[in-house]
């Protein structure tokens, strides 16, 4: 699973921290006082470190960080966190959507494999990682009821974000299928494509304004506002809760007004409480 290769990526990339925090810890002053490493002091495998470091410069000078943040954490486009170097390789050849694509003689197969490590190794929290996957299965869920009250336009939204936040490579290809269907009309035969994947059995079931909550949520942390504003006011829509809609009315002005942060707190407090309830 490549959820788990991003999850032991993390770990490993934790630990090298510790390393080099622990070992720059125990270094000596110099004799005027400066915190200097001593010359040829190596912390760390240095091929590893090259490597890195390599990636993160070929994502700025291919233009990566241009769409995607300087630290890959988003900017025009969606932060990069959590996604395998699979799914790099597959989005930077194939991409789903407004991306470009980049062939290989813009970028070699073997530049690809560094961009692919360095973002394979961008320290987001595991709680980032797992936000990013339950993003991709909560699309896929609600693609699947979308398609139940065959509400085209939805079912396209969620389809197509189901391929973007997939975490899985071997689904895309399934999940463009689906989409192909859908557009073609054969609402069956997608359905049950979405609905074969792995990743939906044993996904915890939850009430549905509470899944577009989630997204809107979701998106928010992730800067995508009009992502957000869209899943929110359906939450809005289609809750019967009086108190918990005009928090989220309340956080819609504040997304609004470009207050990011009190809009995201308000919201996640609601979702956390209605998670536990
Ligand atoms: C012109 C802007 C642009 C550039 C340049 C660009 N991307 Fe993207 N990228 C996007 C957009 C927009 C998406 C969201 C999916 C879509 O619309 O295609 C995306 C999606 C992704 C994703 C999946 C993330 C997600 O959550 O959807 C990855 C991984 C990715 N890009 C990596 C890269 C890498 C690596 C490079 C450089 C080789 C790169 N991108 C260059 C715009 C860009």
């Amino acid at each position: 699973m490549n959820i788990v290769k991003t999850i032991i990526g993390i770990g490993l990339l934790l630990g090298f921290v510790i390393v080099v925090a622990t070992c720059s810890g125990a270094e000596e002053s110099s004799p005027d006082g400066a915190h200097d490493f001593p010359a040829g002091h190596p912390v760390v495998d240095e091929t590893t470190v090259e490597q890195v470091s390599e990636g993160q410069r070929l994502f700025a000078e291919a233009g990566c960080a241009g769409c995607h943040g300087p630290d890959g954490l988003g900017a025009s486009a969606p932060h990069v966190i959590g996604h395998s170097a699979d799914i790099v390789r597959l989005m930077v050849r194939d991409p789903v959507d407004q991306m470009p694509a980049f062939d290989a003689d813009q970028l070699s197969d073997e530049q690809l494999d560094k961009i692919a490590e360095y973002i394979g190794n961008l320290s987001g929290s595991r709680a980032d990682v797992e936000r990013a996957v339950r993003r991709g299965i909560t699309h896929q869920q609600l693609a699947i009821h979308a398609i139940d009250i065959k509400d085209r336009d939805d079912a396209l939204y969620h389809l197509q974000n189901s391929v973007r936040y997939a975490h899985d490579v071997d689904r895309i290809p399934e999940l463009n299928d689906a989409l192909a269907l859908l557009e073609s009309g054969d609402w069956a035969g997608a359905r049950e494509l979405v609905a074969s994947g792995p990743e939906l059995q044993g996904a915890a079931e939850r009430p549905l304004e509470q899944m577009y909550l989630d997204l809107g949520v979701l998106a928010l942390r992730a800067g995508d506002i009009d992502d957000s504003t869209r899943n929110l006011t359906i939450y809005v829509d289609l809750s019967d809760d009086d108190s918990a809609r005009a928090d989220i009315e309340q956080t819609l002005e504040l997304i609004e007004a470009g207050d990011i942060e009190q809009a995201l707190a308000i919201a996640e407090s609601l979702l956390s409480v209605l998670e536990r309830s």
